[in-house]
């Protein structure tokens, strides 16, 4: 029996917590910090997930045998490599590993160097080359902050004007400080996103089901940036065959590529697609599974996630024959008011005690006060259903969410509706 300590107070987070509390392997099972939903699967261990150290003693503490990190700031920071100097198994990629998604312009190199397709790129660590640059190029345009920026960092400029605006966002008036040290800009790209997780062990690597987000916080694709307000798998436009494509011209390259410069990735790769025209281009890299992807995912896997996890730490995935169920999963995250530039928390949220049976429920920003449940940031729910089809996925799980109500709750309407105006 193990002793499992999941880092992270996300959704994604308690998805994890979720699917491994199903294990009959587990004895005890730890969330650092956790949410209002999660602490109510597993024990809590308050902590700052930037303080590698004291993640460290906590684990050492409580002899856990393995800790799962969920997001990307430890990871960076390298919390792998601290838990595993102590002698503690980690499910993550070390700090050099991170730094595929820690910086954009090491991962647009790494793809150069292995011909991955992706967007054209330049990077630059002057803001007035950088507007010089975007004079001579043909919008709309994306720019991206070289760091790590929690999704926001990134925007698609219609013209000039907006484009130096956003330049002097990062690189002078530094909205997420360093991370804006350098920017990238690159061509836009057209199509559908997808979001591809790859299981890998250092050694060998295995694709879960993939997934859409939704990344702008309103209908129809407008508003700024957000973490992902929805998400749906599988998207109804990604074959097989295409997968087995994206395996071989994007998955295998990136992990022999990681491999040659001394990383042998461990943990989950997280790919960021725009299938266009042309073909599956890399967006981006992210060192984790996605938020509110996992919420998808997870649901559809028929494997005990704990034999995978020990599988990571021995490099044996290529011994387990993972299976994932053919039934359809949808997601829709309830933000708070003001989500996503300055969010109102402290709102108590009633409903949830009305869904169906079925119906599951992944804290993010929420917290229990006594026995009231309070929103606590951004992102506070995600509510996910899943049926055999689509259609019915998504018809249950918007009933459900009109029985859920706090003060200012702003969500999506369009969650998988093109998936099903194509069925
Ligand atoms: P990233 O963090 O790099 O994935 O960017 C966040 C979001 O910005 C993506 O999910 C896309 O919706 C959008 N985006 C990023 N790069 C591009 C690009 N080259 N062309 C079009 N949209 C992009
Ligand atoms: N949902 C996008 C991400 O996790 O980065």
């Amino acid at each position: 029996m193990k002793k499992i300590m999941v880092v992270g107070g996300g959704g994604r987070e308690h998805a994890i917590t979720w699917k491994l509390s199903k294990s009959n392997n587990i004895s005890d099972l730890w969330v650092a910090p956790g949410n209002g939903g999660s602490q109510q699967l597993a024990e809590s261990i308050n902590i700052n997930l930037t303080d590698i150290e004291s993640i460290v003693a906590a684990a050492k503490f409580r002899d856990i045998d393995l800790a799962v990190i969920g997001p990307e700031e430890p990871l960076a920071l390298g919390l792998v490599d601290a838990l595993e100097q102590r002698g503690i198994p980690s499910i993550g990629p070390n700090k050099k590993g991170a730094q595929i998604e820690a910086s954009k312009i090491f991962a647009k190199k790494l793809m150069d160097s292995e011909s991955i397709p992706t967007a054209e790129w330049r990077s630059f660590d002057d803001p007035t080359t950088a507007i010089e640059h975007i004079k001579t190029c043909q919008m709309p345009i994306v720019i991206k902050a070289d760091g790590l920026a929690a999704g926001k960092g990134v925007a698609v400029c219609n013209d000039i004007a907006e484009a130096k605006q956003f330049i002097n966002q990062l690189m002078v008036l530094k909205a997420f400080s360093q991370a804006g040290d350098r920017i990238l800009i690159e061509e836009c790209l057209e199509g559908k996103e997808a979001s591809i997780f790859v299981i890998c062990d250092g050694e060998n690597s295995i694709m879960t089901v993939p997934a859409c987000d939704y990344k702008r916080i309103g209908d129809d694709d407008i508003g700024p940036n957000t973490g992902g307000m929805g998400s749906y798998s599988p998207p109804e436009f990604l074959s097989d065959i295409e997968l087995s494509e994206i395996e071989k011209t994007i998955v295998r390259p990136t992990l022999k590529q990681l491999n040659q410069l001394g990383i042998p990735y461990k943990g989950t790769l997280y790919i960021g697609l725009m299938m266009t025209e042309a073909g599956p281009r890399v967006l981006e890299f992210n060192c984790r599974m996605g938020d509110p992807e996992t919420q998808v995912v997870l649901p559809r896997l028929d494997h005990d996630l704990l034999e995978i996890y020990e599988s990571i730490t021995t490099a044996s995935l290529s011994n387990l024959d993972i299976q994932w169920s053919s039934n359809s999963t949808i997601g829709v995250v309830l933000a708070s008011p003001g989500y996503p530039e300055k969010p109102k928390t402290g709102i108590p949220i009633t409903g949830l005690d009305k869904l169906d049976k079925d119906i599951l429920v992944f804290h993010s920003g929420t917290r229990l006060d006594g026995e009231t449940l309070l929103t606590n940031g951004g992102r506070v729910l995600t509510i996910v259903s899943q049926a055999s089809n689509m259609l019915d996925a998504r018809n249950k799980l918007y009933k459900n969410v009109d029985r859920i109500y706090f003060d200012g709750m702003q969500y999506r309407k369009d969650i998988g509706l093109r998936a099903i105006n194509n069925m």
